[in-house]
């Protein structure tokens, strides 16, 4: 016998069924509520709200558990790298070796861009910020690849997915080289990804760029931990804006606008703000003083999460895979001294501790970004490039989903009830 949930409202009674996910989650489904009954549901900022049914990632912020397609982010941190799991969020299977190489292939022959979109470039001011240039660019794509649809998507999975997950990487770099008014640097078939992306960033035809291993794995890492994260604010709004049939890129561009705001990829960025002026103060227990106070609204940005209570997993990655850049980098740059120093002292205060509020993952990615050269502008747009293939895999689901429906929510009206015209001569 199937769950079942009963709503009363006045003196009507309505059985709703409760769905079950695979990890024994549970919701009721209220589809019928407003046919049967004229109600709707209220729910400001989707608090409690399943906006669909999907196979990508797991969470469960009580237990620390995040896993994309049934695998934890610390196996794959461990053992894959960023296009592989790529591969499996798009296609929910790690790749054999052959589907492997093909993917890589399928990277390296979309990396360039077309020239006329390098043209574009040249006319954003000097200072255009790169998380603009980067909704602009992709958006644009859907003019030089106009043919993909929810059917073709299917078959071409591979190389849609790969012409945006190469082509971002290298927008995002060429983005930084025009702000910092330097010739770009081209991507080169010799190098793998994420080594592509650090070469295009931070080379130039008067100085050569030396790679690191070490650096290279934490980008592995950040991006990986970045991959996806279920119904998050841009996730839902490519899903949002796929469920009108637009096309994949012109969805993607709106999931690149959702997440430059400073509530969801720009964290990171707040980190490294409140960092500058602990340090300019030179005074980190004023700052921790100042956060515990109930009457200050201050708040030391990076610690605490709505949603994972006890410890944010992602976190704990990055500390032990990337802990030697920063230790590394530490040396040379007295914010990041102050911030392992900040850390410190938080993680032994019974505030903090009592309250489970540990380090989540934008404290250490701001870092880490810091340590290896990035930017602060370019953070979120690290992010950008973490999450596409997350959020081309949520644009596939929903998009193959027969039973998908357009997202088209309801209100309560709390406006004027009717009133009448007032002509111009009576206001
Ligand atoms: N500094 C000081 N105190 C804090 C902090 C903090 N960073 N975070 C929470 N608290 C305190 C609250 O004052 C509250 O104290 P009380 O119980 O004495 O009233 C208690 O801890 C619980 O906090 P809530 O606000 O109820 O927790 P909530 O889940 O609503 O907020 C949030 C989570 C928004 C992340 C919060 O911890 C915060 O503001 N952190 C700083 C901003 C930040 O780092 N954001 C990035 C999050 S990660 C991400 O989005 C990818």
């Amino acid at each position: 016998m199937s769950d079942k949930a009963t709503l009363t409202y006045g003196d009507q009674s309505l059985e709703l069924n409760v769905v079950e996910g695979s990890e024994s989650e549970k919701g009721i489904d209220i589809g019928s509520l407003r046919k049967e009954t004229g109600l709707i549901t209220l729910d400001n900022g989707f608090m409690n709200t399943g906006s669909c049914s999907s196979r990508i990632t797991f969470i469960d912020g009580e237990k620390g558990i995040l896993r994309y397609r049934g695998i934890s982010i610390e196996d794959l941190c461990e053992h894959s790298n960023f296009v592989e799991t790529s591969y499996l969020l798009l296609h929910d299977r790690l790749p054999t070796k052959e589907q492997a190489e093909r993917f890589s292939g399928l990277l390296n022959r979309f990396s360039l861009l077309h020239e006329d979109m390098r043209n574009f470039l040249k006319y954003f001011p000097l200072d255009a910020h790169p998380m603009n240039i980067l909704g602009t660019m992709v958006n644009a794509l859907s003019s030089f690849y106009p043919n993909v649809s929810a059917n073709s998507m299917d078959e071409e999975i591979d190389i849609c997915g790969a012409r945006l997950i190469s082509k971002i990487r290298t927008i995002a770099a060429f983005a930084h080289k025009k702000s910092i008014g330097e010739p770009v640097i081209r991507p080169s078939k010799d190098l793998s990804y994420c080594s592509n992306f650090l070469n295009m960033m931070f080379s130039s035809s008067v100085s050569d760029y030396e790679l690191d291993d070490e650096q290279v794995k934490a980008l592995n890492v950040l991006l990986i931990l970045h991959a996806d994260h279920e119904q998050n604010c841009s996730t839902s709004t490519v899903r949002m804006v796929g469920s009108s049939q637009a096309n994949l890129y012109a969805s993607i561009s709106s999931g690149i606008a959702a997440l430059w705001g400073p509530l969801h990829g720009g964290a990171n960025q707040a980190v490294m703000e409140m960092l500058a002026k602990i340090h300019e103060s030179g005074d980190i227990h004023k700052y921790i003083e100042m956060a515990k106070d109930k009457s200050n609204n201050f708040r030391l940005s990076g610690f605490g999460h709505r949603v994972y209570k006890n410890f944010d997993p992602r976190a704990m990655v990055i500390k032990k895979y990337c802990q030697n850049v920063l230790n590394t980098a530490a040396g040379k740059d007295p914010l990041l001294e102050t911030a392992m120093k900040l850390e410190e002292l938080v993680l032994k205060d019974e505030y903090f501790v009592s309250r489970k509020l540990y380090p989540n993952v934008d404290f250490y990615s701001g870092l880490l970004y810091k340590a290896m050269g990035f930017p602060v502008e370019m953070y979120t747009v690290l992010f950008a490039i973490g999450r596409m293939p997350g959020w081309i895999a949520h644009w596939k689901e929903l998009t193959s989903d027969p039973t998908a429906k357009i997202g088209r929510p309801r209100q309560i009206y709390t406006g004027y009830t009717e009133r009448s015209y007032t002509p111009m001569a009576e206001r």
